[in-house]
């Protein structure tokens, strides 16, 4: 989470203003309090950073940067205060503020910033950051979030983690021990695809685990649910919604189109951070579903086909959008499995046996920045590493 600060210019004719002909003491002084309002801004935010380096994989970092967000915009509305000469307490005005929330809807998702006014709020945006990894790919893929994940996560301040684990179990589905290794090293929300349901396994954790998700257009009748609100510890919501894509898949599916814009004003009631995993082969069909939602989601991110693309964007409307993430897992192979089995399959036609490859481990994922306050995307940073194992 980044916060960004900057003292309001003063406008001529306020309460405040410097009037014509003072000497330049009330100038000079009006300056060193603006140095130090900054001063305090930056010393928060290196003290997040400084407790940041020293996290471990299960610490809520979000804590720490809810609180630097707090003791900075507090300070802000103080300084605010001083400026306009009045002598409003912050109990006061968090009262009226309050009132200003609740209209646009905003207070139960960001009860940290009651306590900030109207015109200090319009100065200090919070963004949330959510680290999207691409398709976990057998062995090579978990080893690399084990050993790399917590690091990822501290270095880009990320409050979140998404991943995708359709090909964490030797590139087909997932079982019950990996899906609680993956919460272990850092990753909070776990979505799916067409290899969701290929071990029997699992499918008790799409009933027990909500932060276990599979496409939500598969036919009623299968187990778990398509999409999940993720509390984190600060109290803020993400709503994360897993589609697949029909082009080019043998399942029948139900419409994504259709059911997704349901499903994301279904989301929307209860938080308006939301992420779409679309899970498809046709980059034609992820660009047409990330236009047809823009603007009502943070981020649609496309996964499934192994390959990260260099297409990323933050849309006209808002909605941050790349038509594949890649895959975490061995570079050294056909989108995962060792290649001598691939061009086998090509050349011959016939029916071979796939071996999930461990050559050249990598992480592909995406940096997603989100406004709290809009849920709309900022940016989105595209993240390929060459990992090596300790
Ligand atoms: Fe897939
Ligand atoms: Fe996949």
């Amino acid at each position: 989470m980044m916060v960004k600060a900057r003292c309001p210019p003063l406008v001529s004719g306020q309460r405040g203003h410097e009037p014509t002909g003072q000497s330049n003491t009330w100038r000079e002084s009006r300056r060193v309090r603006f140095l130090f309002h900054l001063l305090l801004v930056c010393r928060d935010q290196l003290r997040g950073a400084d407790r940041s380096r020293g996290a471990g994989s299960g610490t809520p970092q979000r804590l720490r940067c809810e609180g630097a967000t707090r003791a900075s915009g507090e300070r802000a509305h103080r300084a605010h205060l001083r400026r306009r000469g009045e002598r409003k307490t912050l109990r006061s005005s968090a009262k009226q503020n309050e009132g200003g929330v609740e209209a646009r809807g905003n207070a139960k998702q960001f009860p940290h910033l009651k306590l900030i006014s109207w015109q200090c709020r319009s100065q200090i945006r919070v963004f949330m950051k959510i680290l999207f990894v691409g398709d976990i790919f057998g062995n090579a893929g978990r080893r690399a979030l084990a050993e790399h994940l917590a690091r990822l996560m501290s270095e880009h301040k990320a409050d979140l983690c998404i991943a995708n684990g359709e090909n964490a179990a030797g590139g087909w589905g997932l079982t019950a021990a990996i899906l609680k290794k993956l919460h272990k090293y850092g990753v909070h929300v776990v979505t799916g695809g067409n290899h969701s349901f290929a071990n029997q396994e699992i499918l008790p954790a799409f009933e027990s685990d909500p932060a276990l998700v599979r496409p939500l257009n598969f036919p009623p009748g299968n187990p778990g649910k398509g999409s999940t609100v993720y509390t984190l510890a600060d109290g803020r919501k993400v709503g994360v919604l897993n589609l697949q894509g029909r082009t080019f898949f043998a399942e029948a599916l139900d419409c994504p189109f259709r059911l997704g814009t349901a499903a994301i004003e279904d989301l929307r009631t209860h938080t308006h951070i939301i992420v779409v995993d679309f899970h498809a082969e046709a980059s034609s069909e992820k660009i047409a579903f990330a236009q047809h939602v823009d603007g009502t989601v943070g981020a649609v991110v496309g996964t499934h086909t192994h390959v990260q693309t260099a297409d990323e964007r933050v849309l006209a409307g808002g909605t941050a959008f790349i038509t594949d993430v890649g895959m975490t897992g061995p570079e050294e192979s056909a989108i995962g499995m060792k290649t001598k089995g691939i061009i086998r399959r090509f050349l011959l036609q016939s029916p071979v046996r796939f071996e999930p490859s461990s050559d050249g481990p990598m992480i592909n994922a995406v940096l997603l920045e989100i406004d709290d306050t809009t849920g709309k995307a900022v940016s989105i940073a595209r993240i390929f590493e060459r990992v090596r194992f300790s």
